[in-house]
């Protein structure tokens, strides 16, 4: 890094290592190491995501960096410290919250994402600002670390959020990233991309996670990456999964079951809809033909029609009749 923006860095690392300690050795951290250590996260995870906690003051940053040498200026651009508007000076921006550090593909600490410790504080998860060196929409959580997992497995399982990566990672999935409450982007394709060609996509399930998962896999796909999809219980996140279940049942149940994207197309065109209702039961059959007349391999492509020609006792001449129609209207 230029030297202005080295500065930045240094300024977390020190700061990101006195939240460290105050979360694991003081009693001003207690409450938070309890939380954390309560929803499942160990003392060797803690340690190695480097986690850490924010006294709840305001000024606490601003004095142990400014004894250091920073400027409060420097410290504000990088996103540690905020200008007040009625008077002078800066205050910290975090304060009274779980510290979880990002850092670059370098393993360089750059910003932070802060947890609320109570449960009425908004919002849930504080973030860095965008800054000269940290940029939302193209960091993936845990990249650094998880790269040479990723290469030996020869695939990357990619999470909602980074608690997940976390309780993946004490369930020995050490090949997990997140994106960092953004929707996935071309920069986090190609990150992805020197890495590997397979990515299991392990949302949350709600709503929210399926489309989610729907967007990212099409981009994914659409750059040449094989995807699946690993499915959870409604309602759950991976890390609520793991914590409830274990990681032999994670690994075996979730990711070794995972989707072929086809597969999980099909699953998310059924999704809300009543299959009683016939006009429903028509919607769903016309989307799946569409999905379906896209394919290039004509063994998947027969492999899925037949299921569907099956479940719903329809021919598979007219399926595939109606899958050449399609085709035809998009020539
Ligand atoms: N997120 C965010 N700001 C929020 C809420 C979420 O930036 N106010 C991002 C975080 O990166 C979070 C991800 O979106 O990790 C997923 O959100 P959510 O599923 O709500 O959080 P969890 O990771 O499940 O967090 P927790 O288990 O601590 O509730
Ligand atoms: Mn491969
Ligand atoms: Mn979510
Ligand atoms: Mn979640
Ligand atoms: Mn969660």
């Amino acid at each position: 890094y230029p030297a202005e923006q080295q500065k930045m860095v240094d300024a977390h690392e020190l700061i990101g290592k006195l939240y460290h300690h105050l979360l694991i050795n003081t009693k001003e951290g207690a409450d938070a190491l309890e939380y954390l250590l309560s929803r499942g996260f160990t003392e060797e995870g803690i340690r190695k995501f480097k986690i850490g906690y924010s006294l709840p003051e305001w000024d606490m940053a601003v004095k142990y960096l400014k004894q250091r040498g920073f400027q409060e200026e420097e410290l504000e651009k990088a996103g540690l410290l905020i200008k007040r508007e009625s008077s002078d000076g800066f205050f910290d921006r975090f304060r009274n919250r779980i510290m979880f550090p990002l850092f670059d593909s370098h393993g360089k600490m750059i910003a932070f994402s802060a947890r609320a410790v109570n449960p009425e504080d908004s919002p849930k998860y504080l973030n860095t600002p965008e800054t000269a060196v940290f940029n939302k929409s193209s960091l993936l959580y845990n990249y650094h670390q998880a790269r040479s997992e990723i290469r030996r497995q020869g695939f990357a399982v990619l999470f909602e959020g980074f608690a997940d990566v976390i309780s993946a990672d004490q369930a020995d999935v050490k090949n997990g990233v997140a994106v960092m409450g953004t929707s996935l982007t071309q920069d986090h394709v190609q990150l992805l991309k020197r890495l590997t060609d397979t990515i299991i996509l392990c949302f949350d399930s709600d709503q929210a996670g399926l489309e989610a998962s729907n967007r990212a896999g099409a981009m994914l796909a659409e750059q040449g990456l094989e995807v699946k999809a690993a499915l959870l219980p409604q309602g759950m996140d991976p890390d609520d999964y793991i914590q409830k279940y274990g990681s032999g049942k994670f690994q075996k149940d979730i990711i070794g079951n995972a989707l072929a994207w086809t597969a999980f197309k099909l699953h998310y065109y059924r999704t809300g809809k009543n299959m009683q209702n016939e006009g429903e039961k028509l919607k769903f059959i016309e989307e799946a033909m569409f999905e379906l007349s896209q394919l290039s391999n004509p063994i998947e492509r027969e492999l899925y029609t037949r299921q569907i020609a099956e479940e719903f006792s329809i021919s598979l001449e007219v399926l595939e009749k109606q899958q050449k129609q399609l085709v035809q209207v998009q020539e």
